[in-house]
């Protein structure tokens, strides 16, 4: 009788975590069924969340008159997301970010990965964490967690990695994610969410009218490769300045700054003045007509600010909205680029025993 119970208890707990079932999302050619999730809360914010790539298909926020709208890019369907995406939405892993030449070396032992971009490593490479079908672990109305587990050598990488991958949405209108992850040999790991916001609303326009401010007075400075050169610069009197406000629009084309020839506008990792390791507010972008903002937070030394310069219209997304330059903008939290080449960076070392953990959060609330 006293095992008849507890069993009847395991059962309600199972299903009382798993009270979200999901929608179909399609297959992909390997034949892996996709579910898409919709976390909502009290006051009508909606996340859409996919177990392909852990990929945030949609999130609904209120405009200063209460309309709920779209604020990320992506597609309606799994099938485009297949097809072309420049990471929409997507989990970038197992190193996000680019890493030199695609070459590290670890414990005397040389790593070679994809150098898919320009001749260096981007994203993981060419079937990354944002390709991959994650296992759902527990679905709710408010949180998922998913979970994959990268074999020793995928992509290159060394050891049998396993991350758990975390998204909720509290009544306060906030979407944390959280991940962790352990390994049984020495690997290196960035993990980060590659979303593109525009807060317009439906993507109605490109972000130049956004307005950005950033908690960071240094810059990782990049080469002609978008490789950090290894040097901090400060931001101060340049147009990577965030340390106030500033329209997005209003400095990216200024060609006299070097660092902006190279990115073609911000594609770079700012270095955040908070405390290593600490968890703070780092970001804030408002959307002047709508009255959106979204404030992040996160643990993470950095964060790549990039204002999709490499959007050129050939995708259309969700409300048949072709994505043109600068529709969306990316604030991906982050180690800093090539830290596995760069002694002086933060390490992005983890050694079996060790557990990575790492919470970034984006808050909508009304400017
Ligand atoms: C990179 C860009 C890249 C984009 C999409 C960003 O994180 O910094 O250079 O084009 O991801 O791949």
């Amino acid at each position: 009788m006293k095992y008849c119970f507890l069993a009847l208890f395991f059962m309600s707990q199972n299903l009382l975590a798993m009270h979200n079932p999901g929608k179909p999302f399609g297959q992909t050619p390997a034949g892996e069924s996709v579910t898409l999730f919709t976390l909502k809360n009290a006051k009508g914010m909606e996340v859409h969340i996919m177990n392909y790539g852990g990929i945030i298909q949609k999130i609904l926020t209120p405009d200063r008159t209460g309309k709920l709208e779209d604020v990320v890019l992506g597609f309606e369907t799994l099938d485009e997301y297949i097809k072309d995406t420049p990471y929409f939405g997507a989990i970038v892993g197992r190193f996000g970010n680019r890493i030199a030449a695609g070459k590290f070396t670890l414990d005397g032992k040389e790593y070679t990965l994809a150098a898919q971009n320009n001749g260096q490593h981007l994203h993981g490479g060419l079937v990354g964490f944002d390709k991959k079908v994650w296992q759902v672990l527990e679905a709710s109305d408010r949180s998922l967690s998913l979970s994959y587990i990268s074999k020793d050598l995928e992509e290159g990488f060394p050891g049998n990695l396993s991350v758990k991958l975390t998204y909720t949405l509290s009544e306060e209108n906030e979407l944390g994610i959280s991940y962790e992850a352990t390994t049984d040999k020495a690997t290196v790991l960035n993990l980060s969410n590659h979303s593109y916001f525009n807060l317009s609303g439906n993507a109605k326009r490109d972000i130049l009218a956004h307005e950005v401010q950033i908690n960071a007075s240094r810059l990782v400075a990049v080469n002609k490769v978008l490789i950090p050169t290894g040097v901090l610069a400060p931001v101060a009197g340049t147009p990577f300045d965030f340390t106030k406000s500033h329209v997005v629009g209003d400095r990216i084309n200024d060609t006299s700054s070097e660092q902006i020839v190279l990115g073609g506008g911000y594609d770079h990792c700012w270095a955040l003045d908070k405390p290593f390791g600490s968890y703070a507010k780092i970001a804030t972008v408002v959307e002047p007509v709508s009255g959106r903002k979204m404030v992040v937070s996160t643990d993470q030394p950095g964060v790549q600010f990039y204002t999709g310069n490499f959007l050129d219209g050939h995708l259309t997304g969700k409300y048949g909205v072709a994505y043109g330059k600068r529709f969306g903008l990316c604030l991906e939290t982050e180690h800093f680029p090539d830290s596995p080449n760069q002694s002086a960076f933060p390490s992005t070392v983890l050694r079996p025993g060790d557990t990575y953990k790492t919470k970034t959060a984006y808050q909508f609330s009304i400017n």
